[in-house]
């Protein structure tokens, strides 16, 4: 069983990424049902919560059926990372996690994000004022270290795990590689392995099919996968990794009924927590990745993300299921890039950090 602090999380528990822009409630109530184990708000700006920002604030929202659910946070400096603690700790999630991962510029020339894997010593002190500063279990999200010289992972889970916190979950990737190439888990496998590590160590990177995930535990040991791209538009990735753990085989893949079901699921949820506008908006980036794999999809993309309303969208959606009856999916194991997913509709709505 793994477990951090008092939450168990079953023996193999896959993680919903935190991802900015995508990774809202309604995002995370249908990665929910389909099986994520944890889930991760999108990060939120320390600075932003202080100085009680509105984008800042509405991310701090979660409901009791996500639970166990944790809250990210960012920043360059103690005192305003230790008041942003606080004020997660009042909304009551089960985790706080800090990002150390963030690979743009915009965040880590402010020593946040990825920025500090530069300064091991003020990420250790940054991480210590957190702990101080909450009961909540701490956990960090980061990458492999800045970049190839300076891979420094094995030192830092380390020396957080002796400032106390309470899981790790590392990309396989570093600073300078933002997302480009791929993971490297090998060195995900040596923090884990390392004796002196005893608090959970997930991995992050490039899981699409759960033979990798599979992979991930047999062959690197980590105690669970966080998993972010290959979920958008496809939350059905946790079910299937399950499946494919607990039998050797593969569920069969969702028809397009059932997509097209999760995604009005998505919508509903979107303009309930959202409003109508904004939440139609907003949805505007999920469809390219719901209708994935659906030949001459075109023409409906084009309708659907520039509909306004919900009961149109709902009713193209529909076009869609009865022009797309018997078409049969085949398997996919493509991720959506960064810009797939902005492209399709988050930058109408405000400036992606992470795009
Ligand atoms: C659109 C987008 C937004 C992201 N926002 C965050 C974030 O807010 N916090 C964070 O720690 N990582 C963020 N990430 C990184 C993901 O959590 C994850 O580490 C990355 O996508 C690699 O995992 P994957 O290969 O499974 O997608 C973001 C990634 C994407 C694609």
């Amino acid at each position: 069983m793994v477990k951090i602090g008092q939450i168990e999380l079953g023996s193999f528990p896959l993680l919903l990424a935190p991802m900015e822009d995508v990774s809202d409630p309604p995002f995370r109530a249908v990665c929910k049902s389909n099986g994520a184990d944890l889930m991760y708000s999108e990060f939120i700006s320390s600075e932003g919560l202080i100085r009680d920002a509105i984008k800042s604030r509405a991310k701090l929202d979660i409901f009791e059926y996500e639970r166990p659910v944790g809250i990210q946070i960012f920043g360059g400096d103690e005192e305003p990372l230790a008041m942003a603690a606080q004020i997660v700790e009042a909304v009551n999630p089960d985790l706080l996690d800090i990002n150390f991962g963030c690979p743009v510029k915009k965040v880590t020339c402010k020593g946040a994000g990825a920025g500090i894997l530069k300064d091991i010593p003020k990420m250790v002190k940054l991480t210590a004022a957190v702990v101080k500063a909450t009961r909540l279990p701490v956990t960090v999200k980061t990458r492999l270290g800045w970049d190839d010289d300076s891979k420094n992972i094995e030192e830092v889970a380390e020396r957080l795990q002796d400032v106390g916190i309470q899981a790790l979950t590392i990309h396989g990737r570093t600073r300078t590689q933002m997302y480009k190439g791929t993971a490297d888990w090998t060195l995900i496998g040596k923090v884990k392995n390392n004796p002196r590590i005893h608090i959970p160590v997930f991995g992050n990177g490039d899981i699409t099919i759960p033979e990798q995930a599979l992979d991930a535990r047999e062959r690197y040991g980590v105690d669970g996968v966080m998993i972010g791209r290959a979920a958008i538009g496809y939350p059905w990735i946790f079910r299937e990794i399950k499946h494919f753990m607990a039998t050797g085989e593969h569920l069969p893949p969702p028809t397009v009924e059932e997509r097209v079901a999760i995604c009005k699921e998505h919508l509903q949820k979107s303009v309930a927590w959202k409003g109508s506008v904004v939440g139609v908006l907003e949805m505007r980036r999920h469809y390219t990745n719901y209708l994935k794999g659906l030949p001459h999809i075109k023409d409906f993309r084009a309708r659907l993300v520039t509909a306004s309303a919900q009961d149109a969208i709902e009713a193209i959606l529909d076009e869609v299921v009865f022009h797309y009856r018997d078409y049969l999916f085949e398997r996919s194991a493509t991720l959506p890039t960064i810009q797939d997913v902005l492209s399709s509709g988050a930058q109408a709505t405000g400036c992606n950090v992470y795009g």
